[in-house]
Order: structure tokens, then C-alpha cells, then sequence
């Protein structure tokens, strides 16, 4: 935990804009997916005209043409690892969803190959994730211009991020979009705010452990009153912070329109599906295997905040168990850590890490004390925290309906007006209910963890 950032929390405090010379073929063929060369965007498979379809396939040539590049010296940094996936990540996106929806996804070895290596080196999937277009694409830009502040593997100033009023906010940018729409952009960077106000909840949560540390020191005597009060005005203070987080969810109301945001965004963060699997040209499979298992598209489960609240608060939420291999190994570490999932040798660290064996299901140290101490002030406070995350969770259920189960089923209906089958195929997705289930579920799920006098 000492080893995240204190401005950027999980979120990489200064992505890498460009990788350096010897990679920079990766970068110009990313250039020109995203028409930012006197070039024009690739279209979806979906949704192109016979033009677009030609410079698709000329583009998908040029990718299969070039050499691979080794992938060794990225390995010495992980800024340059991270930049490595984002860019593969575009790629292999663009290959994958550009191609006609009747065509076999044959991933070319110049771009299988590297993302296999990049993303094993960071033990992470070998495709687009959550942190690819958020944690690790964002930019600053300086006020009124779009020149960016990061450089690579240089520290960006550090920003204040604890106040939604602070200018840094409207400053951030994407790095690299799909569609070059402002409204891919302002969705991500609904994440990215989140996050980098996350960082306080992170600090926050590094103290209330050292105040758990130093009351489990004295565990024969009374609890200290001044711990109990010091954990307790933390709370309050968590609070605050994820009060602050719902109001940045919301929003995304503002920048980003429900229609183009599920048909011309979405689309392209689709992986593998088992109508139609992504094979890895001339790789030998055995040797990614676990790489190679993990092709599952985008998730909104994989956003890192409402699942370390989680576990710091001990709010027995199970989605985040189905996208844990999809988000960085640090992000898993944590949860663990808050948790109270210990590492495998049982060891603890400076601020009194847990020492469950590994996997073990505990109650959260910070739920267990708040239960061990049985203050009305310290459980107030802690109620205080979870209601508040139960209330991201009900402003997050609002948005779901609007942007994907609204959106699904309208282009269900349509496709049934154009093709009575592929309506049929809309109704089989259960008209959303399962999305449903499972963001109410979490909801009510953290409303659960609640404790009552
Ligand atoms: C247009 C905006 C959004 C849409 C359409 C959306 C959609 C969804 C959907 C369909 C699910 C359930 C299925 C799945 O796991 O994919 C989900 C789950 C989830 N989403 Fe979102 N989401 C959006 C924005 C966000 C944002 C900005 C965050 C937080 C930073 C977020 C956090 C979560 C979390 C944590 C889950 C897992 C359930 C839970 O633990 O509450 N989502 N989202």
C-alpha cells in the first residue's frame, strides 16, 4: 500500500505518451486506425461502406506485413510495459472489430506476439481492459491548449485531485480513442476522476490500518478512545470522498450521448465470443496459456474504486471475483490486503498487514474492529461510509438501464424490423435482466453490510 502513488492512487500518475524509436511502427499503425494522420478512422465490420471496407483492409495489411518487434526492452520499465499494452490493446481492437462481422479473427503475429509477451511481463490479459483506456490513457493538457504535461517516465506536476472544484479536473484528456468522438473521451475520463479522487479514499485507508496496527499492539488493554475517534473521523472523511465519487458518475450524463455510446463505442471493446474465437496466428498456445484464456471483452465490473471499497469496508460484493484476472496484478494485491487476505507466507507488514492464509475468506480488519469495539460513534461513521457507496451504486444502476439495457433492447427491436431473426437473438440476452440482477445485486449486497445498533 506505501507503494501507491499519493495524487493518482491506482491509477498510473503518469502514463507514457509514445513509446520510444525502435516501437514506433506500433504507434504509427495506431496513428492511422484513428485517421489521425491525414488518414481517415477505421469503421466497425458492422457498419462500413465498400471504401471504408478497402482502407480497412489495406490498413489489417500493412499490420500483418510488419516485422515483430521484440518485446525485452520494454521490460526494464513499467510505464513503458504499460504504454506497450495500451497500444497492442488499440490494435488489436481495431484489428479484430474492423474486420467484416462473416470473417475469421486471425490475430497477425506482429501484434499477437508482442501483446502475449507485454501482457504476460505485466501479468495481465492479452486484450483491451478497463485500465488500457482509463488508469494508463490519460493525460493533462495545460490550460487551454493541447499540449500534454506527461512526458515518458517523466513525473507529471503533481495535480490536487481532493477537491471536484480544483481545475485540474476539466483538464485531463484521453490519450487514444476508437472514434475520436468527445464522447468516448468524456466516458473515460468519468473513470479517471474517480480513480484520481480515489487516491484520498487510498490514503485514507493506509492510516485507518496504521491506527488497526497500533490498537492490535496493545491488544490486552483497552481499546485506546483516541484510535476509536481517529478511525471514526476517517470514516467521516471516506465518506465525503465517495459522496464526491457519485457526483462524478453522474456525471457522465453530460458528456456522453446512451445512442453512440453503445453503437459506435462499445462495439470495439468487444474480445473473443464463443460464436466467434480470436486465434492467435502461429503462437504456440501452450506456452500463454494463461494469457490466452483470459479474451473476454471489456467489463464495467473491471473499474478498480467500488471494489477496494469493497474490501476495505468488508462488503461481501462477488463481482469483482469474475474480473479479477482482468485488472493489474497491484490492484489485486490491494483488495487482498484490505480485505484481509493475507500472502501465502503469512507475513505482515510495517502497517500490520493481515496474515490469513492466501484465499482464506475473512471478515475485513477495519469491519471487524468497528464490530470489536461496538461504539456507537465508530459505527455511525462506518455506516456513514457504506451508505455512501450504496449510493454510487444507485446512481450507477440508473445509468446501466440508460446506456446498455435501454440501448440493447432498442437495437433489438430494430433488427427484428430488418431481420426477424436477429431480433429473436436480442430477446435470448434476456432483455437485460441479468445486467440488472447483477448492478442491483451488488447495491444491495454493500447496503447488507450495514450494521444495525
Ligand atoms: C456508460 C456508463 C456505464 C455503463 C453502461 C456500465 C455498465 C455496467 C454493466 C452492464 C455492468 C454489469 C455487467 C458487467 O460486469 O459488465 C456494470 C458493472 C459494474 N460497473 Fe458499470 N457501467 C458504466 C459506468 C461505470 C463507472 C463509471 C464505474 C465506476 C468507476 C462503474 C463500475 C462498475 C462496477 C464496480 C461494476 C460491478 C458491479 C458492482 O460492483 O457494482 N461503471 N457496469
Amino acid at each position: 500500500m506505501n507503494t501507491l502513488d499519493e495524487q493518482a492512487g491506482l491509477a498510473h500518475p503518469y502514463p507514457a505518451v509514445a513509446l520510444p524509436l525502435p516501437w514506433k511502427m506500433w504507434e504509427e499503425l495506431l496513428l492511422d486506425a484513428r485517421g489521425a494522420r491525414n488518414t481517415e478512422a477505421l469503421q466497425l465490420g458492422s457498419t462500413y461502406t465498400d471504401t471504408a471496407r478497402r482502407r480497412s483492409e489495406a490498413w489489417r495489411t500493412r499490420v500483418r506485413d510488419v516485422t515483430v518487434l521484440p518485446t525485452d526492452g520494454l521490460i526494464v520499465s513499467n510505464n513503458l510495459l504499460r504504454r506497450a499494452h495500451v497500444v497492442l490493446a488499440y490494435l488489436l481492437h481495431f484489428y479484430a472489430n474492423s474486420l467484416p462481422l462473416d470473417a475469421l479473427v486471425i490475430i497477425p503475429l506482429s501484434v499477437g506476439l508482442p501483446m502475449l509477451a507485454v501482457a504476460r511481463a505485466l501479468d495481465m490479459p492479452p486484450l483491451l481492459t478497463m485500465s488500457d483506456i482509463t488508469s494508463w490513457n490519460w493525460t493533462c493538457i495545460t490550460q487551454g491548449s493541447e499540449k500534454h504535461l506527461h512526458q515518458d517516465d517523466i513525473p507529471t506536476p503533481r495535480l490536487p485531485f481532493d477537491d471536484l472544484s480544483s481545475p485540474a479536473f476539466s483538464q485531463l484528456r484521453s490519450q487514444t480513442t476508437f472514434t475520436n468522438l468527445p464522447d468516448e473521451c468524456a466516458f473515460y475520463m468519468v473513470s479517471v476522476r474517480i480513480e484520481l479522487r480515489g487516491a484520498e479514499a487510498l490514503r485514507i485507508m493506509r492510516s485507518v490500518f496504521q491506527e488497526l496496527a497500533a490498537s492490535k499492539a496493545n491488544s490486552h488493554a483497552q481499546i485506546n478512545p483516541a484510535i476509536t475517534a481517529s478511525v471514526a473521523a476517517h470514516l467521516t472523511r471516506l465518506a465525503a470522498v465517495i459522496r464526491d465519487q457519485r457526483s462524478l458518475l453522474r456525471d457522465l450524463r453530460q458528456g456522453v450521448d446512451p445512442e453512440l455510446y453503445f453503437r459506435c463505442i462499445v462495439p470495439w471493446w468487444r474480445g473473443q465470443t464463443p460464436g466467434r474465437p480470436w486465434v492467435f496466428n502461429g503462437v504456440d498456445s501452450s506456452l500463454y496459456a494463461a494469457q490466452l484464456a483470459r479474451l473476454d471483452g471489456l467489463s464495467g465490473g473491471q473499474s478498480l474504486m467500488p471494489a477496494v471499497l469493497d474490501a476495505f469496508l468488508g462488503v461481501r460484493n462477488t463481482t469483482f471475483a469474475r474480473v479479477r484476472p482482468y485488472v493489474p496484478s497491484e490492484a489485486r494485491r490491494l483488495t487482498d490486503y484490505l480485505s484481509g487476505v493475507g500472502p501465502e507466507n503469512g507475513s505482515s507488514d510495517s502497517s500490520g498487514m493481515p496474515t490469513s492464509s492466501f484465499k482464506e475468506v475473512i471478515t475485513s480488519p477495519l469491519r471487524a474492529f468497528i464490530l470489536k469495539v461496538a461504539s456507537p460513534e465508530l459505527t455511525s461513521a462506518y455506516n456513514e461510509a457504506v451508505i455512501a457507496l450504496k449510493e454510487f451504486r444507485d446512481a450507477h444502476v440508473p445509468i446501466v438501464t440508460l446506456y446498455a439495457v435501454t440501448q440493447a433492447r432498442k437495437a433489438a427491436r430494430e433488427a427484428e424490423k430488418v431481420a426477424p431473426d436477429a431480433g429473436k437473438a436480442g430477446k435470448g440476452n434476456n432483455g437485460g435482466a441479468e445486467i440488472l440482477k447483477i448492478v442491483k445485486g451488488a447495491r444491495d449486497r454493500t447496503a447488507e453490510a450495514l450494521i444495525h445498533g
